[in-house]
């Protein structure tokens, strides 16, 4: 007789890492130059031999792909370009043969204006489906479409008023992202059974769950009195926009951000998809400009709403007031301390998403590492085994495993990002030059994890037969998986044993997290301590040399094991003294 399957916890995520495709830029099938699903399903050893358990992957929907995929036309349809339903079919399949599980990315606070359901909305003031999307006259005194008309003085994400007109019913709509990217309205009952529905379907075709795209946005604050929307501050002190200027915008956070309504439709949602589900499904929410108070309310179990979210706090460490493009100094001290303070502050109750980097930021290793030669290889490894360590689930982003750095763009010819056309189009309106307006760009542009996945150091990377939809950076000919497959010193062997530590050690999993004060703040330390087991990480988060990490029991740990460590064994020691970007595991008990 086969003995009963053990059941799978439900939190069976807190030991999982999960690796993010971004399929537009893994591997091309086809040599269309555009990533594809069978491409992946040609990839999945990679993930096998990395020891991932999960893969998330970002949109492939019906879509026009003015955002690359974030701008949905289609929910129950795979994009031409990136193959069919049955390819989709196999790749669910493929990865669950293997043992792995399946994330889509769910995009439901807004959808393309291509979709089915805002060409009805836009098509008169009178159609049923009128109210799925926020429409609003003209501000009181204008005339639609002229300047200062605008119903409220909102900034979008991907610069410009929030707001565009629409001449056929005279009013506006609203979008926090492009223009091609209308919010859904989460008030009406109809627009939410709808997105249950589509969720619902996605898992009974066999997807584990759902990475949820700005999923704190679906909720906006209608004032009563007077009723409606409300302007936002301009240029205020406490701005909360992350990517948006809220220095010629007015300030749409508190009205757009964790709205009133927020937890309800969420725990709404759980009811309506999740609860009855079996255990084996992820839910992870987007969401930016939350803290930890917040994070706790979107992740304590006993509310039913989301497994776990992406905070935004340590990625908008750089921004200043005048937004994303706004780039203010950042040290890793900086990072550390902000990670920290989620670290402790989600403890026993909520749960943390650990990433550095994803296909909205810049590569991890150029922004809070060091991608100089001499130090790439160091940096990745140090700033993956202080990410790995810490008590939450990672996210490894498609390349990151190999230490991929920012691209070299020469100009904004080079890029594709309809942020950051837009924001270069906004710049040079303002009066900087293109030099100017490239700077921030090439520093913080999303563009910069969207160069194609190094396969090779053939010509494209292995990427693709044909031409690449965005260059190839010119160091795949060195960074790439077959050269650090097999070399035990690589980026990629070293994600590989941090995921294979936490895959063993349960101290990793449920660990308390507690930071070591040191005097030094380029050096950072943190124990790790669960049933008399202890891990301690040290790391040198800089490029200096001969860094003590000054630890009070130091020589106690010089006795530990250790377990893992970026640059071999050191010499005897009775300091802990770390070479630039060094980072240790000692273990004991
Ligand atoms: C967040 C996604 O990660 C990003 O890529 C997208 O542009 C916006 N949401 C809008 O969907």
């Amino acid at each position: 007789m086969t003995p009963e399957p053990e059941p799978t916890p439900r939190d069976w995520w807190k030991s999982a890492v999960v690796y993010q495709v971004y399929p537009r830029s893994f591997a091309d099938s086809d040599g269309d130059g555009i990533g594809d699903i069978p491409g992946i399903r040609q990839h999945l050893d990679h993930l096998e031999n990395l020891g991932v358990d999960v893969v998330w992957l970002s949109p492939i929907y019906r879509s026009p792909m003015d955002d690359n995929g974030y701008d949905i036309s289609d929910y129950h349809d795979v994009d031409p370009s990136f193959g069919t339903l049955d390819d989709l079919d196999g790749l669910i399949a493929d990865l669950h043969a293997r043992g792995m599980k399946l994330v889509m990315d769910l995009v439901v606070n807004h959808t393309s204006s291509a979709h089915q359901w805002f060409q009805e909305s836009r098509s008169s003031r009178d159609d049923p489906k009128r109210d799925w999307y926020w429409w609003r006259p003209a501000r009181p005194g204008h005339t639609g479409g002229e300047p200062g008309a605008e119903p409220t003085n909102w900034g979008s994400a991907f610069s410009e008023s929030a707001w565009t007109y629409d001449p056929g019913t005279d009013e506006y709509y609203l979008h926090i992202f492009a223009a091609s990217q209308p919010e859904l309205n989460w008030e009406n009952p109809e627009v939410r059974q709808a997105v249950y529905a589509m969720m619902n379907w996605w898992l009974d075709r066999g997807v584990d769950g759902f990475r949820m795209d700005v999923i704190n946005l679906i909720s906006k604050v209608v004032h009563d009195d007077p009723p409606d929307l409300r302007d936002g501050v301009v240029g205020g002190p406490d701005r909360q926009a992350g990517p948006i200027d809220t220095v010629r915008f007015g300030d749409p956070g508190p009205y757009v951000l964790h709205g009133p309504r927020v937890h309800e439709f969420l725990q709404e949602m759980h009811q309506a998809v999740f609860a009855h589900r079996p255990a084996g499904l992820l839910t992870v929410g987007e969401t930016p400009a939350t803290t930890v108070e917040q994070g706790l309310l979107y992740t304590d179990p006993a509310r039913g709403e989301l497994d776990m979210v992406f905070q935004f706090e340590h990625v908008d460490l750089d921004s200043g007031p005048g937004g994303k493009w706004d780039v203010v100094p950042m040290t890793p001290a900086d990072l550390m301390a902000s990670l920290a303070r989620w670290q402790e502050g989600m403890g026993d109750v909520g749960w943390n998403s650990l990433y550095l980097g994803n296909h909205d930021q810049p590569r991890c290793v150029s922004r809070f590492g060091d991608d100089s030669p001499e130090h790439r290889v160091r940096s990745a490894k140090a700033l993956a085994t202080v990410l790995h360590l810490h008590r939450g689930t990672p996210y490894i982003y498609q390349g990151d495993e190999l230490g991929m750095t920012n691209a070299p763009f020469r100009d904004i010819h080079d890029t594709r990002d309809i942020e950051s056309h837009n924001a270069y189009r906004a710049a040079l309106s303002r009066g900087l030059d293109a030099e100017q307006a490239m700077a921030a760009i090439r520093y913080k542009g999303r563009d910069n994890a969207r160069t194609p996945m190094q396969w090779d150091a053939t010509e494209h990377a292995g990427f693709t037969t044909g031409f690449p939809w965005i260059e190839v950076h010119p160091d795949h000919v060195t960074v790439n998986v077959a050269t650090q497959a097999d070399d035990p010193d690589s980026v990629l062997a070293h994600h590989r044993r941090l995921i294979e530590l936490r895959h063993q050690e349960p101290v990793v999993v449920h660990g308390s997290f507690a930071t070591v004060p040191l005097d030094d703040d380029r050096v950072h330390a943190f124990v790790r301590r669960l049933d008399g087991r202890e891990l301690l990480v040290v790391a040198n988060l800089s490029s200096d040399d001969a860094l003590e990490a000054a630890l009070p029991d130091a020589a106690d740990w010089l006795d530990a094991e250790l377990v893992l460590s970026t640059a071999g064994q050191p010499d005897e020691q009775e300091r802990i003294v770390l070479g630039p970007w060094e980072a240790r595991v000692y273990r004991r008990g």
